[in-house]
């Protein structure tokens, strides 16, 4: 269609919540609007529409976006032609009950997307949108997302969509469908892209990297799986880091492992959530591996890769957990040390194998004391695997002016821990070599290398 035919000058507000595919699906969502001729404003006061792209991990995730909304309901009451849209986890979990809040004028699943611009259409004139077919095909394989990173360094690309792993804690496979990878050309081309435009560092984003497979239809002997794909990446140009995130310890390949060996342009991180060190909760937890099929994963990536930095998810309070499998979950995280976790209490998700089956039985301050006693071993963990930086030189791409002092630059190092140094003349998106003179146990501080 004729873009100044559909140029429809309005304005767009778009807030993200969740994970890092969020991010990137609210970046899809802008470049779908932006063909249909929105703008985008980061002032709400100002916009015609206000998205909310939500996320349904935990209970609290949603109560904070339920808060959220009770905020938007003022804004509608200034201007009642504001149209507030939910999209995302949330919109796919709760369906049409959001519309009963009175508040929302539409809701959009993770798969709809491209009908946006109908939907806020019908939306403005009063007929309230609702979209959340799952699709087994979707992975908005060609269309460029609108970066909304404001440093021009790093951008996310989604090489994948949903999830088959019917973990029993987890409603992804509810809220983002079945698993579907996405075609490795438009991967390539979009991060040769970036590299044309100056970014320096991709993220290879999906629910499970290592399933990522692609049969090519044309021919039988060019199927891509995740190492394969994470090479090709590799080599676009040896100035582009890439990342990758999340991998699943039942699938992760000592393909993917050697490949990271191989390409000094790969970052050296693996993110493998680990979730509890108790077989019995990984039993129940269906996570398809057990502790020592975990602890085996770690020796195999430190063997071959022994600088890799090491980070993982942990949920406390699983039910039935006890206060044994508490224990072996603070075991395991001492025998592998993690650089970093992200630890939660476990919340039960409505229509879960786990809300169906088992109760949620572990008291909210037994859960509680649990995650706390998990974070003060992390911190404890962090630190020491900080201090063993000290003296130690990285290579760091500078992300930005640090928090800290308008002087000072922060930027990731290889392994992910993130390192802050005096500016003396370097600039965001420059690689600048670093010595680490000191450390706390969230940031390496250090100095340029003389
Ligand atoms: N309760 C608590 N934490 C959860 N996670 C996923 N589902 C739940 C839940 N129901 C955590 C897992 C996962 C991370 C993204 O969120 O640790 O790896
Ligand atoms: Fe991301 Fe999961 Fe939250 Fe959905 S529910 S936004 S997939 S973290």
């Amino acid at each position: 269609m004729d873009k100044a035919e559909n140029t429809v000058d309005k304005k767009v507000y778009i807030e993200t919540y969740g994970c890092q595919m969020n991010v990137n699906d609210s970046e899809v969502m802008l470049s779908i609007l932006q063909d249909a001729g929105y703008t985008r404003t980061e002032d709400i006061g100002v916009a015609d529409v206000i998205l909310v792209n939500t996320c349904s991990i935990r209970d609290n995730a949603e109560q904070r976006i339920w808060g959220r909304l009770e905020q938007f309901r003022l804004q509608k009451k200034k201007r009642d032609n504001v149209i507030i849209g939910i999209t995302g986890c949330m919109a796919e979990r709760l369906k049409d009950r959001l519309l009963d809040s009175h508040i929302v004028d539409l809701v959009a699943g993770p798969d709809s997307y491209r009908t946006l611009p109908q939907m806020l259409e019908a939306a403005s004139s009063g007929h309230p949108q609702i979209n959340v077919l799952l699709s087994h095909e979707e992975t908005y394989a060609d269309i460029t997302p609108v970066r909304m990173d404001r440093n021009g360094v790093s951008a996310f690309i989604s090489i994948m969509r949903g999830c088959n792993n019917v973990c029993s804690y987890c409603v992804v496979p509810y809220t983002r469908g079945a698993e579907r990878s996405r075609d490795p050309k438009t991967i390539l081309k979009e991060a040769e892209n970036l590299v044309a435009m100056g970014y320096k560092e991709v993220c290879l984003l999906g629910q499970n990297v290592d399933s990522y497979y692609w049969k090519d239809p044309e021919t039988a002997d060019n199927d891509m799986n995740f190492a394969r794909l994470l090479e090709s990446v590799a080599q676009i140009s040896p100035d582009l880091r890439v990342r990758f995130s999340t991998s699943h310890p039942k699938d992760i390949s000592d393909e993917v492992i050697y490949t990271m060996a191989m390409y000094d342009n790969i970052c050296r991180h693996i993110h493998l959530p680990v979730q509890s060190g108790s077989n019995v909760m990984l039993e129940k937890m269906r996570r398809k591996y057990t502790r020592e099929w975990y602890l085996e994963r770690v020796k195999k990536i430190r063997s071959v890769i022994p600088d890799c930095g090491i980070t993982t998810d942990v949920i406390a309070g699983f039910c039935g957990e006890t206060e044994q499998d508490h224990r072996d979950t603070l075991s395991l995280m001492e025998a592998v040390g993690f650089d970093s976790a992200f630890m939660f209490q476990y919340s039960e998700r409505p229509g879960t194998l786990a809300a169906r089956k088992f109760a949620d039985d572990i008291p909210d301050e037994v859960k509680t004391r649990r995650l706390n006693e998990i974070i003060a071993l992390q911190n404890r963990l962090s630190l020491a695997s900080n201090e063993k930086e000290i003296g130690r030189t990285h290579r760091v791409l500078v992300e930005g002016v640090s928090k800290r002092s308008p002087d000072e630059l922060f930027g990731r190092a290889s392994n992910n821990k993130v390192c802050v140094f005096p500016a003396e003349g370097h600039v965001t998106g420059e690689y600048v070599d670093v010595t680490v003179t000191s450390c706390t146990s969230a940031t390496l501080i250090s100095r340029l290398k003389r």
